[in-house]
């Protein structure tokens, strides 16, 4: 017999996932992991979260696909194209100004999928600077939490529909057409990947990197609450150098975090660091801090 509420339910499988799995989805907003939760039930015909939890611990495969499925990897090259084509010409020639002749240029994209916005990023550096400065003065950081989305990533291996609304131009250039298995695949020029390190991070628990010139974190943040979006935006903050900047996704925004950076666009979602953080802010900077509920 179940005697609890579906709330206590859903937080008991969490509590599951978190210990058994390794997988911390407290964090996240409730209502749209539930839903994701639900689609997946109804595929299995499971009507309730105990249930649910119960075919958990029986299908061990069963956790493999619940995370692929409720941390939606969706990505896409240029994905929202009008801010990038403004990052391309009004912020990348703002950083490359800031710089001396031949100084370094950090980027990271933290949560950066099955890769396609890092590629973006390294496809625009090299239109804009040429591939040799990009090699000599690029270095890029791409970041997920998902182990399977990194490996993708760094295949830079891309079917039909992924490369589908890519300019004509753009895909000659950086991409070589090869044979995988009968399927036609699109890969991405290894010069460009040369300069990206890929690495697994989570933005919740991982400090940060350090002296980054821009920060794209696009539709990762949407996921999460706004207590920790406040505490990842510190620790971004903490990232970024004097004049930097972040792009977050189209319908993402500063939470509580407004002090710390400065808006350039809002239409395009870019922002600029600013201040200095005060001392219970820069504690949360630290891996693993998490904020001790008052009582
Ligand atoms: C919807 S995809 C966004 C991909 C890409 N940034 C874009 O906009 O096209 C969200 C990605 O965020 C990653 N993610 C979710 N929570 C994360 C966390 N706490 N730390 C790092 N990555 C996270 C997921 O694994 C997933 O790959």
């Amino acid at each position: 017999m179940n005697l609890l509420e579906p709330k206590q339910e859903f937080e008991a499988l969490l509590n599951y996932l978190k210990g058994h799995l390794n997988c911390d989805l407290t964090l996240y907003k409730r209502p749209s992991l539930e839903r994701r939760f639900q689609h997946r039930m109804q595929e299995l015909e499971i009507s309730n979260y105990t249930d649910y939890l119960e075919y958990l611990t029986n299908h061990p495969q069963e956790g493999v696909h619940l995370l692929n499925t409720v941390l939606i990897n969706f990505s896409g090259f240029f994905r929202d194209r009008d801010s990038w084509n403004y990052l391309a010409s009004v912020i990348i020639p703002q950083i490359i100004a800031f710089k001396q002749p031949g100084e370094q240029i950090k980027v990271w994209s933290a949560g950066c999928a099955s890769g396609q916005e890092v590629y973006t990023l390294a496809i625009l550096f090299v239109e804009i600077l040429g591939i040799e400065q990009y090699i000599e003065r690029v270095q890029i950081f791409a970041t997920d939490r998902d182990k399977d989305a990194l490996l993708e990533a760094q295949r830079g291996s891309y079917n039909e529909l992924a490369i589908a609304d890519l300019d004509g131009r753009i895909l000659s250039k950086y991409f070589e057409k090869k044979f995988d298995n009968l399927e036609q695949r699109y890969v991405i020029d290894s010069k460009l990947r040369r300069k990206i390190i890929f690495g697994r991070h989570d933005l919740t628990l991982n400090a940060p990197m350090s002296k980054i010139d821009l920060l794209v974190c696009r539709n990762v943040l949407i996921y999460l609450d706004c207590e920790t979006i406040a505490a990842v935006l510190v620790r971004f903050h903490f990232a970024l150098n004097h004049n930097a900047f972040l792009f977050l996704g189209s319908a993402e925004s500063l939470t509580k975090s407004e002090n710390i950076f400065r808006t350039i666009s809002i239409k395009h979602r870019i922002f600029a660091k600013v201040g200095n953080l005060t001392l219970e802010q820069y504690l949360l900077i630290k891996p693993t801090a998490r904020r001790k509920k008052k009582v």
